[in-house]
């Protein structure tokens, strides 16, 4: 069981060390990873995915559940508590998306039937371009392979730490995804441009020159303040669709509230 991770400060790209005593993210937190691009934002999460021990570029040192973790848990795969998904994440097999996720709930004993279409359903939920259960998982565009194995991390997957590496598409991973991994009680770090994604987050690591410049917590003006942008990303996706289908806008759209 994992309760909680440790980041341990580094050093920034010119050689300073990092001025935190330590960070510490629990199960269940939702955070967001922000800052220019090259700050080290990939940086800090590839650190989390290896659980570096002053053996990466930053030498940050990662410790789980307050130790430093076993060789068991940093290199057994099927140990690894963590499942990062970027840009280039890819399936390989040559499997219906059926077949893939069948494979993955029998590897993990799970003998509820309808996980399948479940998880198809919830990935579908999160891309525009819906996947059918018999779709290869070769196939599947990049924004359905992640939508996919989002959404495979979360009915399927046993790890609790879940690391997403700039995964934004139009209109897709908002709330919802961070409501249900927090539900499903599992850690999400998004590395992340989406100002939404960033508001809806507990906590939003600053980054700057390699090092983390600041944490930040949630606060009630920005709560507010991510409904008011789902509000206007939802007239949007509603705006797409219909040009989309070739249609004319006819109605008036509501006016925004940003209280
Ligand atoms: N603390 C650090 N010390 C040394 N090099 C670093 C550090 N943090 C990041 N880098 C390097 O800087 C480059 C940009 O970092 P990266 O994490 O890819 O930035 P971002 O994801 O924010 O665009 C990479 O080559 C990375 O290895
Ligand atoms: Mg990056």
């Amino acid at each position: 069981m994992i309760f909680d991770i440790t980041i341990l400060p580094g050093f920034d790209k010119n050689g300073c060390k990092e001025q935190y005593t330590y960070i510490k993210l629990k199960a269940g937190d939702t955070v967001s990873i922000v800052g220019p691009t090259g700050s080290g934002k990939t940086a800090l999460i590839s650190d989390i995915e290896l659980l570096a021990q002053g053996d990466t570029s930053t030498k940050r040192r990662i410790f789980v559940n307050g130790e430093v973790p076993s060789d068991e848990i940093r290199f057994n795969p099927a140990m690894k508590p963590i499942v990062m998904i970027t840009q280039n994440t890819k399936c390989f097999a040559d499997l219906t998306t059926e077949e893939f996720l069948q494979i993955h709930a029998r590897a993990r004993k799970i003998y509820d039937k309808q996980v399948i279409q479940k998880t198809i359903d919830l990935a579908n939920n999160f891309t525009g371009e819906k996947i059918k259960k018999d779709t290869r998982v070769t196939v599947l565009s990049g924004g359905q392979t992640r939508s996919l194995l989002i959404a495979d991390a979360i009915m399927v997957g046993a790890s609790p730490i879940i690391l997403l590496d700039e995964i934004e598409n139009a209109g897709i991973f908002k709330q919802e995804v961070v409501n249900l991994i927090h539900k499903a009680g599992k850690m999400v770090v998004f590395v992340t441009h989406d100002p939404v994604i960033a508001l809806l987050t507990k906590t939003r690591i600053i980054m700057e020159n390699g090092a983390v410049k600041k944490v930040l917590y949630q606060n009630e003006p920005e709560i507010r303040a991510a409904q008011s942008l789902l509000e206007l990303d939802k007239k949007i996706g509603t705006i797409r669709e219909e040009l989309r289908a070739g249609k004319s806008i006819t109605f008036d759209l509501p006016a925004v509230n940003y209280a």
